[in-house]
């Protein structure tokens, strides 16, 4: 008998919705919040986004031996960080977006200090919901240490207030210094969603060093992507208002080395991720197809 391998997609439509149901679940545990920021919270964390985040700590916690169900609290918590992220970065203080995931953005929809509380709570969600993982304590440790440096200074907070200073000055930041403010504002948490994947499945050191490869390359591409999409892309297929960064002068990819450059960069960036999973073991077809849609995703 001659057997037939079987090719299984990767299972990201039903971690997206699986993310949707944890999310909703978390926010559900809220009753009792004021109305208004009980609102605008749902309203930040439930009308869409791709779920990026979530999707790769489940394929990074799967690939390497961790169930779903462990995966579900750290899935959530990165999305809460990313989701109260994107409510403070569209304030008039910061890009002054109306826009978001097809949606008017939480300070117009609400109010700015609304907006503002909103975030806070979202990030003190995030920490609560991992905390409260029945994962071994050590474990839950290392996630909450993991996020919490990923999310502040020496990470997306960090890389917000380097892109803050940039702003207006894009010709004069060097390209070293937009690497280093790409990977602290959007690289940090997306490398902190595979790590969080990786302890919550007790993954060794070398396993999570090709990971952290894998991850670096991803989340340069993702802002890189993101930089490119502002130029190429359509308000209505992003959800969020094309063109900002060029009427901003943000520092980005396509305003420091051009559009083509970019591209190329893009494409250096989706063979050394795939170089890094290459030497991981464990099943990482569902990383690599994340990695590709990082870098070529319209959206
Ligand atoms: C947007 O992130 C902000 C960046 C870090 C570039 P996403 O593109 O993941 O936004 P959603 O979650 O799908 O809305
Ligand atoms: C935002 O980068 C990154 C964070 C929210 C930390 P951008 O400002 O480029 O994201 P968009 O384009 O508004 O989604
Ligand atoms: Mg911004
Ligand atoms: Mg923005
Ligand atoms: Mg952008």
């Amino acid at each position: 008998m001659i057997a037939t391998a079987v090719v299984t997609a990767p299972p990201l439509a039903t971690w997206r919705e699986r993310a949707d149901a944890v999310l909703a679940r978390a926010l559900d545990g809220l009753d009792g919040t004021e109305p208004r920021l009980l609102a605008a919270m749902r309203h930040a964390v439930l009308l869409g986004g791709k779920r990026m985040r979530p999707m790769l700590v489940y394929a990074a916690g799967t690939a390497c031996g961790a169930s779903e169900d462990a995966l579900d609290a750290p899935a959530a918590a990165v999305e809460l960080i990313h989701a109260y992220s994107l409510v403070h970065d569209d304030l008039p203080a910061m890009d002054n977006d109306a826009l978001r995931r097809g949606q008017p953005t939480v300070h117009v929809a609400f109010d700015e200090a609304t907006a503002i509380l909103a975030g806070d709570a979202l990030q003190a969600l995030a920490f609560s919901t991992l905390a409260a993982s029945s994962l071994p304590a050590g474990r839950v440790v290392a996630m909450l240490a993991e996020l919490a440096s990923a999310s502040g200074a020496a990470g997306m907070c960090g890389g917000q207030a380097f892109d803050l200073a940039a702003t207006g000055q894009a010709s004069s930041t060097s390209l070293p210094a937009l690497e280093h403010l790409h990977a602290l504002k959007t690289g940090a948490l997306l490398r902190a969603a595979v790590r969080l994947g990786a302890i919550a499945a007790g993954a060794d050191d070398a396993t999570r060093t090709r990971l952290d490869d894998f991850a670096d390359a991803l989340g340069l591409g993702f802002q890189v992507r993101d930089d490119l999409l502002d130029i190429e892309g359509d308000s209505a297929t992003l959800g969020k208002t094309a063109g900002k960064d060029v009427a901003q002068d943000k520092a980005t990819f396509p305003a420091l080395i051009g559009v083509d450059a970019s591209r190329a960069r893009l494409q250096a960036l989706a063979a050394r991720m795939q170089e890094a999973l290459a030497a991981c073991p464990g099943d990482t077809t569902a990383l690599l197809q994340l990695g590709r849609l990082a870098v070529e995703r319209d959206r």
